[in-house]
């Protein structure tokens, strides 16, 4: 697993649209994974800049989202297809038809979940996953005890997320109990795995998926079973790394052609 240590946010950003940006104009059928969350918003943000800029068009790029909650309506503002919407997709040229999430209103969930996982081997799989890290180590809304091979299903959330997500809406109760998320056995099959995490809230759950052993009780350390997962940090999610001086290093002596 690559770390990238950056100095702030901003720069998180600028070097995941490197790679997403690298991979969009030579892949010009390029499939990208998105998550929602506070943790790729700098992201978006650069990306939304550089296709401003003309530098970068995603007219011909599918999106498959991680997870949606159940049971919102299609319209609520916090469904994650609005979300997606609002910080990102609609502010470039991808069609939306080409964007896809997982359908948290479908009257046969289970159906649902399968048909999702169709569609995204239908599209050739993902070429680059986003993922951010929820403070007990989920990733997409895989909670801990999830399954390592698990696939697209319905899932309980915690109480922890329920309340880390409360922000989103006016009450606590608001928040949905379920979501549909691809399981971690989908998303250790897109080509290249990239974990964004900014903040000190997010230090444990960094270090014990960087270093920490292999289990379903942080499904985040799943991405060590990757050939090709790259771990980008801000300087406080990296606080609690035990090898950081080595993460720098490796990173500073990448050759000058490789981007993360
Ligand atoms: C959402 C998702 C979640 C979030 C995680 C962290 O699509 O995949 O795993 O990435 O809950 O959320 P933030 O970034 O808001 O702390």
């Amino acid at each position: 697993m690559e770390v990238v240590v950056t100095s702030n946010p901003t720069e998180l950003g600028t070097i995941v649209a490197d790679a997403i940006e690298q991979l969009v104009t030579n892949v010009p059928n390029a499939t990208l994974g998105l998550a929602t969350g506070s943790s790729p918003l700098t992201v978006y943000a650069e990306l939304i800049r550089r296709h401003q800029q003309g530098r970068i068009s995603f007219r011909r790029t599918t999106m498959f989202l991680l997870d949606e909650y159940v049971g919102l309506p299609a319209d609520h503002p916090e469904t994650y297809r609005m979300t997606i919407r609002r910080e990102f997709t609609d502010q470039i040229d991808v069609p939306d038809s080409s964007a896809h999430g997982p359908d948290g209103t479908a009257t046969d969930l289970l159906a649902e979940c399968q048909r999702y996982e169709e569609k995204i081997t239908a599209s050739g799989g993902i070429d680059l996953q986003l993922l951010g890290i929820g403070t007990d180590g989920h990733i997409g809304f895989n909670e801990p005890v999830s399954s390592l091979a698990s696939r697209t299903r319905i899932k309980t959330l915690t109480p922890g997320t329920r309340n880390d997500n409360a922000r989103f809406f006016t009450s606590p109760e608001e928040v949905p109990q379920h979501a549909l998320t691809q399981g971690i056995g989908t998303i250790l099959e897109a080509r290249h795995l990239v974990l964004v995490a900014s903040g000190a809230t997010k230090a444990e759950a960094i270090a014990k998926t960087v270093e920490g052993p292999i289990g379903a009780m942080v499904p985040a350390t799943s991405l060590q079973l990757h050939p090709h997962a790259t771990v980008v940090v801000d300087e406080s999610a990296a606080a609690m790394l035990q090898r950081i001086d080595y993460y720098r290093s490796a990173y500073l002596n990448k050759p000058a052609w490789q981007t993360i």
